[in-house]
C-alpha cells in the first residue's frame, strides 16, 4: 500500500512539475523587454552623469538576480564616482529627479527622506510598451547590489528547482495580494529568502548549499569581505559550484512546492524563530536577536504598528528584519494563504488541480 501511494505521489508530483514549468515559461521577460530596459538604464545613466560625472547606474533586484517575471519593475542603484564632488543622497534625489522630469516623459516622484532615498519613475503604457515601465533609482549603499549577487549565486546552483519555485511563489503571492511591503505583507525579496531557507536548511538532504558558509578557495582580504562593517563574503564562483555541487536530494519541483506550502502552513515556528540563511542551522531565536514582538508607536503620528511578527534576517545586514513590514493582520493573511495552497495541492490527483488554480479564488 505504501509503495503504491508513494509511487502515485511521485507520479502526481511529476505532473505538477510539468505544469509548473509550462505555467512559468510564458511569464518570463522577453529578450525585447531586456533590451528596452537596458536602453532605459543607459539613458538615465547619461542624465545622471550630467549631475555627478562618472556616476553609474547598476541594475539590481529581479532584473539582475535571475528571478524576473515579465513586466516587473526595474531596480537601479546609483554608484557615484569616488572622485566626484560629494553630494548627499537626498540632494541628489531632488536634483536628478528634476532633471529626469525635464528631459524625459517619465512621471517622477523623488522620495529624498526615505531610509534609502529613491526616485520613483513611471512611463505610461504605449502601443510599443503595453505595460509601460516602472523604475526605482536608489541612492543607498552597495548592500542591495551584494544581496542581488547572492541571490543570483543561489539561482545559478540549481536553476530548475530554485528559480521555478521562486518565480511561482512570486506570481502566487502577487495574485493572492500578499506581496506588498506597503500593505503590511512581504516583499518579493522576503519570499525569495523563505524559499532559500526552505531548500538550504529545512530540506534534508538540502537542495542548496549555504553559500555564506563555503570557505573561499583563496584567502579573501578583509576589505573585500566587508562593507560598512558587515561581512559580505559568500562563495561566488558559480561556474565551479555548478560543476561540483550535486544535491543528494532528488525531489521534484512539484513535490517541493507542496512541502514548501505545508512547512509554512504548519511547521515553522513564527512566534520564536528568526530565519537566518547565513547561519549553520538557518534559525536564530527572536530572544537572542532582541527582536521583540511588540507595537512600535510613531511619536509624530501616534500611529502604532506591529513589529517583528515575522522575522527574516537580511543575509548581510544582520540587524535588519526584511519582514519588518509584516503586520499581525498581514501575517494572519499570509499564513491563511499558505494553508489554502497546501490544502489545494494535497488534493492534486484526486481533483484536477493545476498550479494556476492555486492562484485564483
Ligand atoms: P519584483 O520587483 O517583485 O519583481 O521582485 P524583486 O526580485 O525585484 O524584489 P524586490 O523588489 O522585493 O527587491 C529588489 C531588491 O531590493 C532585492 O533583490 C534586494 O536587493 C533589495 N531589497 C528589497 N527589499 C529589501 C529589504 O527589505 N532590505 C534590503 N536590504 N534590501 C532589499
Ligand atoms: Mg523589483
Amino acid at each position: 500500500h505504501n509503495w503504491a501511494s508513494n509511487s502515485m505521489r511521485e507520479a502526481l508530483s511529476q505532473d505538477l512539475t510539468g505544469c509548473l514549468f509550462s505555467f512559468i515559461l510564458p511569464l518570463l521577460p522577453t529578450a525585447e523587454e531586456y533590451a528596452i530596459k537596458e536602453q532605459t538604464r543607459l539613458l538615465l545613466e547619461k542624465l545622471i552623469d550630467r549631475v555627478s560625472p562618472g556616476a553609474r547606474l547598476i541594475a539590481f533586484g529581479s532584473m539582475a538576480n535571475g528571478f524576473a517575471l515579465r513586466n516587473s519593475d526595474m531596480d537601479l542603484q546609483c554608484i557615484l564616482d569616488p572622485a566626484s564632488e560629494p553630494l548627499s543622497s537626498s540632494e541628489l534625489t531632488t536634483i536628478v529627479g528634476d532633471l529626469i522630469r525635464h528631459e524625459t516623459n517619465f512621471h517622477v516622484k523623488p522620495l529624498p527622506k526615505a531610509r534609502i532615498p529613491i526616485i520613483k519613475l513611471t512611463l505610461s503604457p504605449t502601443p510599443a510598451l503595453p505595460y509601460g515601465i516602472a523604475c526605482d533609482i536608489g541612492f543607498g549603499g552597495q548592500l542591495a547590489l551584494e544581496n542581488t549577487r547572492l541571490l543570483l549565486g543561489y539561482a545559478s546552483v540549481d536553476p530548475p528547482r530554485l528559480r521555478t519555485l521562486v518565480l511561482f511563489i512570486k506570481v502566487w503571492s502577487k495574485r493572492r495580494k500578499i506581496n506588498s511591503a506597503y500593505r503590511g505583507t512581504l516583499s518579493s525579496y522576503g519570499f525569495t529568502l523563505l524559499v532559500i531557507f526552505f531548500l538550504a536548511h529545512v530540506k534534508q538532504p538540502p537542495v542548496l548549499p549555504n553559500l555564506q558558509r563555503i570557505p573561499p578557495l583563496r584567502p579573501v582580504s578583509p576589505e573585500s569581505a566587508s562593507y560598512e562593517g558587515r561581512n559580505i563574503y559568500f562563495f561566488d564562483d558559480v561556474a565551479l559550484l555548478r560543476q561540483e555541487w550535486s544535491s543528494a536530494n532528488r525531489q521534484s519541483v512539484g513535490e517541493l512546492l507542496w512541502e514548501f506550502f505545508r512547512f509554512y502552513a504548519k511547521d515553522f515556528n513564527y512566534t520564536h524563530d528568526v530565519i537566518s540563511i547565513r547561519t549553520e542551522g538557518g534559525i536564530l531565536s527572536k530572544d537572542a536577536k532582541g527582536w521583540v514582538q511588540d507595537l512600535e508607536v510613531d511619536g509624530a503620528s501616534e500611529f502604532a504598528r506591529d513589529r517583528n511578527r515575522l522575522c527574516i534576517e537580511d543575509p548581510f545586514d544582520t540587524s535588519y528584519n526584511v519582514a519588518r513590514t509584516v503586520t499581525a493582520d498581514g501575517l494572519y493573511t499570509i499564513r491563511g494563504e499558505f494553508m489554502r495552497a497546501s490544502r489545494m495541492l494535497q488534493t492534486v490527483g484526486k481533483t484536477d488541480v493545476l498550479p494556476s488554480q492555486v492562484l485564483v479564488d
